[in-house]
């Protein structure tokens, strides 16, 4: 109360528009796609990632943060504030399915810019882009550059014959042979340059980097030389570029003066693929699956406004959470209608976590279910392929080498004293009663699905060859 009123007079000897600019941070998000547990340095000493390596161990890492085991459901999360099985958002899109990010949400963006924020997104949409309403720019950015889909070639920024780069509402044609990673730093620096320091910048920035296809300049592999894996190494040098061209963005943020005021978010959106050369390891499973590999994943925050920092924070937190805890630090108030907590105070002090349990998915079309309620994590159904512990390439000439098991669910862990899933306590007597509440939580969340519209069948219209040789919207 008394901050309140501080803040109220503050605001009458200032003048409001002075004083709101200067407390309200610049917001930078950023995420990296199919970042694995143990492809960032503060989780593995053989990844080189400096700059992220610094801002990490100088703000807050984060330890227990989960995302959803593939790319469209952690953005929905991200950027909604609600687990993706409210959404029928469980599965990745593809390019040929008319569907998309619900159009009746609002999302992070839009809450922003209510609050007074100037709005850029630059990298990958990937949450619906069948027609022009589902895309970036009238959903809350007041500009995008990057790409609607969920992969595509670095240098050509095509997935197939269609070219899928945006500046807006404008394909891009200028930037065939500029690596993405280094075309969206650049973006971001002009981006910085041009932004009037009065106002409150959100910038969301959902890199390309780790996904395939395996493309990095020659230059980065050359510290990877002897390692015996080639997808291993360019993942590697993909991490090491990726940081690069965070640098060259957080070096842009302090050339203009907004650095100081500046909070970063950094997250992966799921876990990586081994077979792709992504490691989670210790960490059990891979991308796409239930699994923690495939759904914990490395993130952290850095800036001035944290009270504490220099901490690993073991708090169990969710993309979904995310949306709230930054619309809090913006100003705005909390919506009782989301899945997301408002974690600032926990993050920024160290306290408990207000979240006690998530989900990490519920798809009846699949059969496809699991949950985390306290300690206690249950799975059911889904596919349980993928389920080792993979060793990536520098650890297996180290002679640490891949466990894989051959079981089947139903699943019952306790991850805080089993984070790596190896002791599976379903149908074990002593556990009995927790898994009955498991299942019950379940079926009470069950009620809430929406599922995912498997009856929308792929639609030649979308086919770029009808557009030029683009990934044009405006086909459904
Ligand atoms: C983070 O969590 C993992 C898995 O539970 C654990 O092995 C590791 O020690 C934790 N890291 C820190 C710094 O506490
Ligand atoms: C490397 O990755 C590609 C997919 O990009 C995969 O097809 C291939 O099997 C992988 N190679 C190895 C040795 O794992």
């Amino acid at each position: 109360m008394a901050g309140v009123l501080l803040l109220a007079i503050a605001g009458c000897l200032f003048g409001q528009g002075a004083a709101q600019a200067t407390t309200k941070p610049h917001i930078l998000l950023i995420v990296a796609d199919d970042l694995g547990w143990s492809d960032v340095s503060w989780n593995n000493p053989y990844v080189l990632t400096p700059n992220l390596h610094t801002l990490a161990t100088a703000g807050v890492i984060f330890n227990q943060t989960y995302g959803q085991p593939t790319c469209s459901p952690s953005r929905a999360a991200l950027l909604t504030g609600k687990f993706p099985f409210r959404l029928g958002m469980q599965r990745v899109m593809d390019n040929k399915t008319p569907h998309g990010l619900p159009l009746d949400e609002e999302l992070l963006p839009q809450k922003l810019k209510k609050l007074g924020y100037a709005t850029h997104m630059i990298g990958k949409w990937h949450l619906g882009s069948c027609k022009w309403e589902y895309t970036p720019t009238e959903r809350g950015f007041d500009s995008f550059y990057g790409y609607h889909h969920g992969a595509q070639d670095y240098y050509t920024h095509k997935s197939a014959r269609g070219l899928d780069f945006w500046d807006g509402k404008t394909s891009v044609s200028d930037q065939n042979g500029v690596y993405s990673t280094e075309s969206f730093a650049t973006r971001a620096e002009s981006i910085i340059s041009q932004h009037d320091s009065n106002t409150p910048l959100f910038l969301y920035m959902p890199f390309q980097s780790v996904h395939t296809p395996h493309q990095v300049p020659s230059s980065y592999l050359q510290p990877f030389s002897t390692l015996q894996d080639d997808n291993r190494s360019s993942i590697l040098g993909m991490a090491t570029a990726l940081d690069d061209a965070i640098k060259r963005v957080t070096d842009a943020l302090k050339g203009k003066g907004l650095w100081d005021n500046t909070l970063t978010v950094f997250m992966s959106d799921n876990g990586g693929e081994y077979s792709d050369g992504q490691s989670n390891w210790p960490l059990r499973g891979s991308k796409g699956t239930l699994w923690e590999g495939g759904t914990r994943v490395p993130a952290f925050v850095h800036g001035n406004m944290l009270e504490r920092t220099g901490y690993t924070y073991h708090g169990m937190m969710h993309g979904v959470d995310i949306l709230p805890t930054l619309v809090s630090v913006a100003g705005g108030n909390e919506d009782p209608g989301l899945d997301g907590k408002n974690m600032w105070q926990s993050i920024s002090t160290g306290a408990d976590s207000p979240r006690t349990e998530f989900v990490y998915t519920i798809d009846s079309e699949a059969d496809s279910y699991a949950i985390r309620v306290g300690d206690y994590k249950l799975i059911i159904g889904g596919k349980t392929g993928k389920g080792g512990w993979y060793a990536p390439a520098e650890m297996q000439q180290m002679g640490i080498l891949t466990e894989t098991v051959d079981e089947t669910g139903p699943f019952l862990f306790n991850i805080r004293e089993d984070p790596l899933e190896k002791s599976n306590l379903y149908g074990v007597a002593e556990y009995a009663s927790i898994q009955r509440a498991m299942r019950h939580r379940l079926n009470e969340l069950k009620a809430f699905e929406v599922p995912f519209p498997t009856d929308l069948a792929n639609d030649p219209a979308a086919d770029p060859s009808n557009y030029g040789d683009v990934w044009m919207p405006g086909w459904c």
